[in-house]
Order: C-alpha cells, then sequence, then structure tokens
C-alpha cells in the first residue's frame, strides 16, 4: 500500500477509483466500508484527512486522534491499495476561511442545528476531495445519516458524476454504533451507550406500527435519560431524503438521534 501526500500523484492511479473518505482513526466501520469499496473492483483510495472546518471546536479538532501508522495497517489489512494524506495546507490552499460549499435546507436541521457550520465543512472538503480524487463510487457510513442526504445532494446539485454508496453501520456486539468517538468512554458507559440503539428500534416500530410520531420521540428521549444518556439533543422521525419530521409511516422514514454520555456527544439512526 502506498501513502500520498499531494493531489497529483493520484493522476496516475489505474482507473477507476473507489474512494473511501476518512478523518482516520479507523475503526470496523471504516473497514467495512474499504472492504465494500474493494467489492467494486478498481483502485482502492482512502483519505485520511482531519478537517478543520468541520469542528466546531478546536479543543475537539486538536485532540481528535491521528495515528497514520496504525490506520495505514487497518487499511492496508482491509484491502486498501493507497492513502491519501493530504497537509491542510495543501487541502485549503486559500487557507481554511476561503471557499465555502454550502447545501441549503438538509443542513438547517438537526446536526446542523447542534453544530453550526459543521455541514459546510463537510461539503467543503468532500468536494475539494472529489476533484483531487475522481473517484467512479465513493462510501459513505450510514450511521452518519444526515452527512448522507447533505453528500447525495450536493453530488446532484454539482453535477459531480460519481455514484454513492452508503453502507449499512457497523455496531458493537451490544448494538452500539462504531464510532471512534465511542474509545473516550468507560467500559460502563459503553455498555449504557448500547440503549440509544435499542431505544431507536422501539421508537421504528412504535411508529410502522401507527403509534403517534412526537409521542414516540418524546419516550425515546425518557428512556435515554433514564437509560444513562445526560442529555437528549433531539430525537425525530424523518423522511430519509429530506429529513422533514414525519406525520404519517407512508414514504421512507428514519429515526435519527443524538445525546451526550460522560460528556461524548453520540448518533446513530435507524430505517424504519
Ligand atoms: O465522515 C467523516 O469521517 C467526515 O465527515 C468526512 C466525510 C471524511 C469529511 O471530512
Amino acid at each position: 500500500m502506498t501513502i500520498l501526500r499531494f493531489a497529483a500523484d493520484l493522476r496516475s492511479l489505474p482507473q477507476p477509483v473507489m474512494f473511501v473518505p476518512t478523518m482516520g482513526g479507523l475503526h470496523e466501520g471504516h473497514l467495512n466500508l474499504i472492504h465494500a469499496a474493494k467489492r467494486h473492483g478498481g483502485t482502492v483510495v482512502a483519505s485520511i484527512f482531519v478537517n478543520p472546518t468541520q469542528f466546531g471546536d478546536r479543543a475537539d479538532f486538536d485532540a481528535y486522534q491521528r495515528d497514520l501508522g496504525r490506520d495505514g495497517e487497518l487499511a492496508e489489512g482491509a484491502g486498501c491499495d493507497v492513502i491519501f494524506a493530504p497537509s491542510v495546507e495543501q487541502m485549503y490552499p486559500g487557507g481554511t476561511e476561503a471557499t465555502r460549499v454550502h447545501v441549503p435546507e438538509v443542513t438547517d436541521k438537526w446536526e446542523g442545528e447542534h453544530r453550526p457550520s459543521h455541514f459546510d465543512g463537510v461539503a467543503t472538503v468532500v468536494s475539494a476531495l472529489f476533484n483531487m480524487v475522481r473517484p467512479a463510487k465513493a462510501f459513505f457510513g450510514q450511521k452518519d445519516w444526515q452527512q448522507c442526504v447533505v453528500v447525495a445532494k450536493m453530488v446532484r446539485d454539482l453535477g459531480y458524476p460519481i455514484e454513492l454508496r452508503f453502507e449499512e453501520t457497523v455496531r458493537e456486539p451490544h448494538g452500539l454504533a462504531m464510532s471512534s468517538r465511542n474509545e473516550r468512554l468507560s467500559a460502563d458507559a459503553r455498555r449504557r451507550a448500547a440503549v440509544l440503539y435499542t431505544a431507536i428500534r422501539k421508537t421504528a416500530d412504535e411508529f410502522r406500527l401507527g403509534g403517534e410520531p412526537r409521542a414516540a420521540e418524546a419516550n425515546t428521549s425518557t428512556i435515554l435519560l433514564q437509560g444513562g444518556f445526560e442529555s437528549v439533543d433531539y430525537v425525530a422521525i424523518v423522511d430519509e431524503d429530506t429529513l422533514a419530521q414525519a406525520d404519517l409511516p407512508t414514504g421512507q422514514h428514519r429515526v435519527i438521534a443524538a445525546a451526550q454520555i460522560e460528556g461524548v456527544r453520540l448518533i446513530d439512526n435507524i430505517r424504519v
């Protein structure tokens, strides 16, 4: 496996390129994306870039785990051919306050409300990465469902000739969605945090069976607080594509949620 630092070096790679964008801190969820990319053939490129413009909090950005040696070994073991690990200066030649990509509407609510400017940072870096890597297909995890919706809209609106693949969330044995943030939890909190998954599953079942959506959302928040979460940012049953809050179980929906345990903010979602 090769580690490339410069976008120009990506030009000579055998095509087509299957692309897995990451910020490092690789876990089973990322490795699942690399496996999926591998199954599509071509050259598998994973980017490792801790993107400063998507962090609201400088301390969070500084604390983000960076271990290219470990990530490189894991990625290679999963079948990755090339790691693209640019510097901040290469990703943002005009500085981090330069041009931004803003995807309207689907970024207004949920994560957008709690992490202002986060999705502008994500859309900007994904757009720049797509231009540098020029993949045929790009692979994202469904755990960040709103991110999937934002990237899909950006690709449609800007006409990127890229097929997007959204892969199923990989979970720990008791159900907690894999996330680099799980590492920050004590063993006890990590066990208790599994209630996030069981609670949203229950909400999805209730809604499917005709339950009143606002009551189901409120019950889920209560379950999370009783189960050891300190606070709940949102629990919502939403249209899968528009992220508008749903009233009736017609169409395709997701239950999305964000809550904090031991000061760590976790998100998850499930298809109804
Ligand atoms: O999901 C992530 O890890 C990041 O948001 C992404 C897509 C790599 C952009 O920095």
